[in-house]
């Protein structure tokens, strides 16, 4: 399965976008809560509808970028909540990304990668994060479909690809998942 560009934008025009749950999840939008530097330079990639994005913004987080491959993803995005600013949408292959973050935050985006880029997945996101930045947010812990988005898999492969590019790298089983996910999550918190 090629998941490409034009894989993703075609679910976005077709709204087959299971995934989407209209509104940050509760692991991420918990850990914002507690964020107290609104100067932090943060990166969502592979953000979809962005829920997060909206959410640090009202809060006054004006640092915030959003990146996706689909163009539909970003457009929407810009329609729903047209006060973001537009110069802090990206629309390009989160692999082809440069830039220098201190905060990035995951939510189904690696899950959505074919599995064998998790190594590059993790080199890239350790190039894209400053000096002590971190990557923080939800990965599903259990093993999920072999042939389509999304994958899962087991905390101890992942910590083996982790430790490779962060020297800090924790997995908490996810106490604050939202209904349908609890029990599959892990909570990460990776330090470059
Ligand atoms: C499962 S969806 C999750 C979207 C959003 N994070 C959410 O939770 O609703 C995966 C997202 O990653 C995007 N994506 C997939 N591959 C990408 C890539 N190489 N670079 C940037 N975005 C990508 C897709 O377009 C899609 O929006």
């Amino acid at each position: 399965m090629n998941l490409d560009k034009d894989f993703w934008n075609d679910k976005y025009l077709a709204n087959q976008i299971g995934w989407d749950i209209g509104s940050p999840s509760t692991p991420l939008k918990e850990y914002i809560d507690q964020l107290t530097d609104k100067t932090l330079k943060i990166f969502i990639p592979g953000a979809g509808n962005a829920y997060e994005a909206e959410y640090l913004h009202q809060l006054g987080f004006s640092n915030v970028y959003v990146l996706d491959i689909a163009p539909q993803a970003i457009e929407q995005f810009k329609n729903r909540y047209p006060d973001f600013p537009a110069n802090h949408l990206i629309t390009e292959d989160f692999f082809e990304h440069q830039g220098q973050y201190d905060l990035i935050l995951e939510q189904t985006f690696f899950c959505a990668l074919n599995p064998n880029l998790r190594e590059k997945y993790a080199h890239k996101m350790s190039e894209l994060l400053s000096k002590k930045g971190k990557l923080c947010g939800v990965m599903f812990r259990t093993p999920m479909n072999t042939e389509h988005p999304p994958f899962g898999g087991k905390v101890e492969d992942y910590k083996n690809i982790f430790n490779k590019y962060f020297s800090s790298v924790s997995f908490e089983d996810c106490y604050n998942s939202i209904k349908p996910r609890m029990g599959n999550e892990a909570f990460v918190k990776l330090i470059k």
